[in-house]
C-alpha cells in the first residue's frame, strides 16, 4: 500500500542572496525549519545556504529571476517536486533608482512595479490561498519607511512601497481570523548593497539618517512577524520619520524629501536641460521660478 507523505512545511525567502532577505534566513534557521533560498545569483544563494545549514536550518536554493512571468509558478513547481510546501513567504526581492523620473530609463523604472509589486502580488496569490486553507503561516513583505511620503527622486521606488504597506495592511485585515499573518516591515536605511546599487547613498536624506544592519532588521521583523504583527517600524529614527510624514501635509512633506533626495548632477526641475548645480543659482532659473510656482 502507497502511503502519500506529508509535504512538509518551508519558509520560503525570496531575495535570500544578499542583504535583509539573508539575514532573516539566517534568523529563522536558528528554529531548525527548512528554509527556502530565493534569488537570481546561484553562487550568493549557495554562500547563503551553507549559511542557514551552519545556523541550524535545512536549506534549499533554487535561481529564479522572479521579474518572469512564471516564475510563481516554478517556484510552485520547484516546492512540489522537494515535498515542500510554503508555510510562510518572506517577500525582500526589490530595487530601488534614484534620479528624477523623466531622466531615469523607463524600462528600469517600470521593472520596479514588475519586481517590487507584480512578484510580490502574484507571490502572495498563489500561496496565501494554501495558508488559508491549513489556518496557518504567512507572509512577511519587506516594505520601507519610504511607503509614508511621496519620494520625489525616487517616485517609483517610494510609491511601490506604499503599495506594499497599503496591501500588506489590507490582507492582515482580511486574514487575522483565519490562523494566517500578514505583516508589513518599513525599515529606514540598512546597510546593504541596496544603498549604493539605488544611488540612494547619494542623497542628504539617506547620509544624515541612522542605519541600521541586516541582522537587527531581520531580528525586529521576525519577532514581529511572530507575534501577528501588522506592521513593524525596526527602530527609533525610522518610527520618528514615519511620525513625522503622518504629522506634516503632502505640500511640504513632498519638497522637503525632493530637496533632500536631489543631487547636483539632476537635470534642474526648471526645464532649462542643466545640471541642477550649474543652473539654480542663474538669473535665468531664478526668473523661472517664478514664473513658474511647480519649480523649487
Ligand atoms: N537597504 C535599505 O536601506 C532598505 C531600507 C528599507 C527597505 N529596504 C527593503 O528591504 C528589502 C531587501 O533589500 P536589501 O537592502 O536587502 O537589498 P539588496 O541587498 O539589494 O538585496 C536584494 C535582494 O533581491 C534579489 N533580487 C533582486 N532582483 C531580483 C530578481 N529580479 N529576481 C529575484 N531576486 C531578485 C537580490 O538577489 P539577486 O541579485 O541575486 O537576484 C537580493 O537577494 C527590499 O524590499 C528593500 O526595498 C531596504
Amino acid at each position: 500500500m502507497s502511503m502519500s507523505k506529508e509535504p512538509r512545511p518551508a519558509v520560503v525567502v525570496v531575495g535570500a542572496s544578499r542583504g535583509i532577505g539573508r539575514a532573516i534566513a539566517r534568523v529563522v534557521a536558528r528554529e531548525r525549519r527548512v528554509v527556502v533560498l530565493v534569488a537570481r545569483s546561484a553562487e550568493e544563494l549557495a554562500a547563503a545556504a551553507a549559511e542557514v545549514r551552519e545556523a541550524g536550518g535545512e536549506p534549499f536554493t533554487l535561481a529564479l529571476d522572479l521579474v518572469a512571468h512564471d516564475a510563481a509558478a516554478r517556484l510552485e513547481a520547484f516546492l512540489t517536486a522537494q515535498g515542500l510546501t510554503c508555510d510562510v513567504l518572506v517577500n525582500s526581492a526589490a530595487y530601488g533608482l534614484r534620479g528624477a523620473a523623466t531622466a531615469l530609463p523607463a524600462d528600469d523604472q517600470l521593472g520596479i512595479i514588475d519586481l517590487n509589486i507584480r512578484a510580490l502580488c502574484d507571490l502572495t496569490l498563489r500561496f496565501l490561498p494554501g495558508m488559508v486553507t491549513r489556518r496557518r503561516g504567512g507572509i512577511l513583505n519587506i516594505g520601507s519607511v519610504a511607503a509614508f511620503t511621496p519620494g520625489p527622486y525616487m517616485a517609483f521606488y517610494y510609491s511601490s512601497k506604499a503599495f506594499v504597506r497599503s496591501f500588506s495592511e489590507a490582507l492582515h485585515q482580511e486574514t487575522r481570523r483565519s490562523g494566517v499573518t500578514v505583516t508589513c516591515v518599513a525599515p529606514g536605511p540598512v546597510e546593504t548593497a541596496f544603498l549604493q546599487s539605488s544611488g540612494a547613498d547619494l542623497t542628504v536624506l539617506f547620509k544624515v539618517l541612522p542605519r541600521l544592519t541586516s541582522d537587527e532588521v531581520a531580528k525586529r521583523a521576525w519577532q514581529g512577524f511572530k507575534s501577528r504583527r501588522r506592521l513593524v517600524i525596526p527602530g527609533t529614527s525610522a518610527k520618528l520619520a514615519a511620525l513625522f510624514a503622518a504629522l506634516v501635509p503632502s505640500a511640504l512633506l513632498s519638497p522637503l524629501i525632493g530637496r533632500l533626495q536631489r543631487n547636483g548632477n539632476d537635470p534642474c526641475p526648471c526645464g532649462s536641460g542643466k545640471k541642477y548645480k550649474k543652473c539654480c543659482s542663474s538669473r535665468a532659473h531664478q526668473r523661472r521660478r517664478d514664473e513658474s510656482r511647480l519649480v523649487t
